[in-house]
């Protein structure tokens, strides 16, 4: 790709945690589908690009889902009345297992892939099921709306039904020849490992898996300390590890063999949050459902002072929707509850912070994705706000942080990953 063009309106993005940048009524460059600069008039070198005017609008970035479940999309909004073992096994696996019909996989995924098409997602980390060529449809849809980020075939061995189980070697050498199908076959998606989670796989499995991670140079992603009974399980699971991120860890899964990104962490201890720091182990954060299944509230203020790789995720369907804008918002107000309720001394996160871990925070997962600066991918939405009626005159970060709290992600009217315009 080749191709210079520029976006006109009111952009805003982050360049370090705590504040927005913007630029009123100015110009966006992409070249070669990235970041070429901002200008408030087209400078002469530019001068006959095609410029898409969306003069009054906002663009900001796309935003990082680093941790969702495709084929629970499904279910979204439903069974959201139990706590994450009993949803698991009453709703999860049951509905998971049904992947393993193609015709409900490629009918399903269509609808997701669409919809997140549509969303302020452009890059997302994604659980499939345990199944191959389900898992290899995902990847292809993916791709071909142009949509970017990882997807994992997912591994689980032990407690679960007959009907959502695999066999050790069986999950191994699906998940070898899975990645010979899928490596280097998609523009921006790519494979990732995927143990579940500690309690899905017995230690056979995850040895298996750390190989295959380190010999392959592979990323990897699961859960980590969400639930108090799960972590209760894991430490009678694992009695030799020091603890549950040891439990990866001992194995090569714990950001020694790629980029790993660990969803939830909410019940962690300090040593464990040192290793993540120490590995560049991502927390993916999912206040929505940590507040679905009643996990608790992670101490992301902790993350952040430590210097702990971070982003946001819907966790769908833990997470009810897709919104980012929602996860944006969610965020902050879990975290005032933490401050008020659990621990005064972790001030709550404020809006340029969470707009912040959307974007640039979880783009990092992906390389240079999430900012406007030079040189980062060119991901970009544009949304009209002019819907969402006021008689205020409003600035361009207070106009982004309106949108977000009134949750209009259909105000998103066009969308660009890597140079690539979706819609
Ligand atoms: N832990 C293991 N599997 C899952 C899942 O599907 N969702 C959530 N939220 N936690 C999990
Ligand atoms: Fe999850």
């Amino acid at each position: 790709m080749n191709k210079t063009f520029a976006l006109k309106g009111d952009i805003c993005f982050s360049k370090a945690l705590t504040e927005l940048e913007f630029y009123e009524n100015s110009y966006l460059i992409c070249e070669n589908g990235r970041v070429a600069g901002i200008y408030r008039e087209l400078p002469e070198k530019y001068a006959g690009i095609e410029v898409f005017d969306y003069t009054d609008k906002l663009i900001c970035p796309g935003m990082s889902d680093i941790h969702l479940h495709a084929p629970q999309y499904a279910y979204r909004g439903l069974g959201m009345d139990l706590e994450l073992l009993d949803w698991l096994d009453t709703i999860t696996f049951p509905q998971e297992s049904r992947y393993a019909d193609i015709e409900y996989a490629k009918k399903a995924y269509d609808v997701f892939v669409d919809d997140i098409k549509h969303s302020a997602t452009s890059r997302a980390v994604v659980f499939a099921t345990i199944h191959r060529q389900a898992t290899e449809y995902l990847m292809e849809a993916f791709d071909r709306e142009g949509m970017a980020g990882y997807i994992g075939k997912v591994n689980m061995d032990r407690n679960s039904p007959d009907i959502y189980r695999e066999e050790t070697a069986e999950s191994a050498e699906e998940t070898a020849r899975w990645l010979d199908d899928v490596t280097g076959r998609y523009a921006s998606v790519h494979p990732i490992i995927t143990p579940r989670f500690v309690p899905s796989c017995t230690d056979g499995l995850m040895k298996r898996l750390g190989e295959i991670a380190a010999e392959r140079h592979l990323p990897v992603q699961s859960h980590l300390s969400e639930n108090l009974s799960e972590v209760d399980w894991v430490h009678e699971l694992a009695p030799d590890s020091k603890g549950y991120a040891d439990a990866y860890d001992r194995f090569g899964l714990f950001g020694t063999s790629g980029k790993t990104v660990m969803a939830h962490c909410i019940h962690m201890r300090d040593d464990e949050i040192e290793l993540m720091k120490e590995r560049g182990v991502f927390v993916a954060h999912s206040p929505q459902s940590n507040e679905n299944l009643r996990s608790g509230i992670a101490p992301m203020r902790k993350f952040l002072n430590r210097g702990v790789k971070c982003g946001l995720a819907s966790d769908v369907a833990g997470g009810s929707t897709i919104n980012m804008f929602k996860a944006v918002t969610d965020s902050i107000q879990v975290s005032k509850l933490r401050w008020r309720l659990v621990d005064d001394t972790e001030r709550a996160l404020t809006f340029p912070e969470a707009f912040f871990l959307a974007t640039k925070g979880g783009g990092e997962f992906f390389g240079k994705v999430g900012s406007f600066e030079d040189g980062y991918e060119f991901d970009a939405l544009i949304i009209d706000d002019s819907s969402a009626r006021t008689v205020l005159e409003l600035n361009i970060p207070q106009r982004l942080e309106r949108i977000m709290y009134l949750g209009h992600a259909g105000s998103i009217i066009a969308k660009w990953v890597a140079g690539h315009k979706l819609f």
